[in-house]
């Protein structure tokens, strides 16, 4: 059966969202409030690095993937609409919903012409906000959910910088759905993919994601608690000891170990405020997560941690430069990237001599990060022959040249890559 879907929120998972189902011949229609984003991709752009999801636009734009001028028109046209917008930290680290919010009014006027549709929540949202949040938040609206509309939730499990790769190759499909209907409707959208498909109660769907990011989250800052004991008994060579532990059998089967490994903190957009969101959740409820607090606390003194690391080293007038702004290799996303938080820290200390350079990230960076006193560098070779002391961030493969290049040059290594 090939249906006719809204997708609302043009980004990493929007889009990816919306070119799979195009590629599984589906109809699909994509809008964004951000109109800059919107014609980029009108244009058959990418407004960010993913490989294979670009060469997907091409293929599908104009044909299975249109882009719309208003959400109303297309959502009037579909079975389903797919809710992909931000789902930020608010003021005190619980999901900012006020984006879902606004998606829903954008079409609030159509579910009320008779064909069955199912509002698909795709955003990362905390266990009991579909039933506590969204649902109440449509009735206040004159919007009851039944014949004319059902609610879901459809947790998306992709990395960025694997984005089609992941979603074309899920592992499993989970939905969060309570009614007959719409769990008939997601079960035969899916049946395209080659995926074990769950259909859970809606607290449960949500919880699902949670569980994947705090797991994650918690292996990185418990990596990062052990280099800091490693640091502080000394003599300990932290990267070797690491890949021992990594050859351990029970590591063998994916590469789940890569979250089992020191750094500078994790980053992105998903695992800080994902784990905050948690934390958040638990709490409102009657429950403080002590483990997720120390998670959380661990990674937010993982920059100074470094900054100091590189203090101890450099001296003030010396020109460091920062090799990776991205959050993670592969990706140009700089949401929440350690480099921005240990950049601001030498800046504050008087470390006004900063070079940067990422093979992809620095165009975004620069466009985020007011940071006035960054030089940017085009290339490995121009920041390698400008600087008098490294301090690698991203773990781009390309930095292992470093090493060999400038042997003589100190390196930080924050992410025990070299
Ligand atoms: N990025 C990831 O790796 C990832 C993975 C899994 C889940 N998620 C979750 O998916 C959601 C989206 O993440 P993302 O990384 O794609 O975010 P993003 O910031 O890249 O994209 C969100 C898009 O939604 C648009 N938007 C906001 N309000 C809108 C509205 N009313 N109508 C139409 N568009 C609107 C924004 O302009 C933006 O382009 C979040 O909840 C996130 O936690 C992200």
């Amino acid at each position: 059966m090939n249906y006719s879907i809204t997708v609302l929120g043009l980004g990493f998972v929007g889009m990816t969202t919306a070119l799979t189902f195009a590629e599984k011949n589906h109809q699909v229609y994509g809008y964004d409030i951000d109109t800059k984003r919107m014609n980029l991709i009108r244009q058959g752009l990418l407004p960010f690095s993913e490989p294979g999801l670009d060469q997907a636009l091409i293929r599908h734009l104009g044909q299975g993937f249109n882009i719309v001028e208003d959400a109303e028109s297309a959502v009037r046209k579909s079975d389903f609409v797919f809710l992909c917008v931000g789902t930020p930290a608010g003021e005190n680290g619980e999901a900012d919903l006020s984006y879902i919010y606004d998606a829903v009014q954008m079409f609030s006027s159509v579910l009320h012409d008779g064909k069955h549709r199912v509002i698909v929540v795709k955003s990362t949202i905390p266990p009991s906000t579909t039933s506590e949040r969204i649902i109440p938040y449509m009735k206040e609206n004159g919007l009851y959910p039944g014949d004319m509309f059902s609610v879901a939730n459809n947790p998306e499990f992709l990395r960025e910088g694997k984005c089609w790769e992941d979603a074309m190759n899920a592992d499993r499909i989970v939905c969060g759905v309570e009614d007959h209907k719409a769990d008939i409707m997601l079960r035969s959208l899916y049946s395209k993919f080659d995926a074990p498909f769950f259909a859970v109660s809606l607290n449960t769907g949500e919880y699902i994601k949670y569980l994947s990011n705090t797991l994650l989250a918690t292996m990185i800052s418990y990596s990062n608690e052990m280099s800091k004991i490693a640091h502080a008994v000394g003599g300990i060579q932290i990267k070797e000891a690491f890949e021992i532990l990594h050859l351990d059998r029970r590591w063998e089967s994916g590469d789940m170990a890569s979250y089992v490994y020191p750094g500078c903190g994790y980053g992105g957009y998903c695992l800080p405020k994902d784990t905050m969101a948690m934390y958040a959740t638990g709490s409102a409820k009657g429950y403080e997560p002590k483990i997720l607090k120390e998670v959380i606390e661990v990674n937010n003194s993982m920059p100074q941690f470094m900054a100091e690391r590189i203090m101890h080293i450099a001296n003030p007038s010396d020109k460091i430069g920062i090799l990776g702004l991205s959050f993670k290799p592969g990706s140009d996303d700089v949401r929440d990237s350690s480099s921005a938080k240990i950049i601001e820290i030498l800046l504050n200390e008087g470390y006004g001599n900063l070079l940067a350079y990422d093979p992809i990230a620095n165009a975004a960076f620069s466009e985020k990060y007011s940071f006035k006193e960054i030089k940017y560098c085009r290339n490995l070779s121009s920041i390698g022959e400008e600087s008098d002391i490294f301090v690698l961030v991203t773990a781009w493969e390309e930095f292992k040249k470093i090493k060999v290049l400038y042997s003589e040059k100190p390196i930080i290594d924050c992410r025990y890559f070299l």
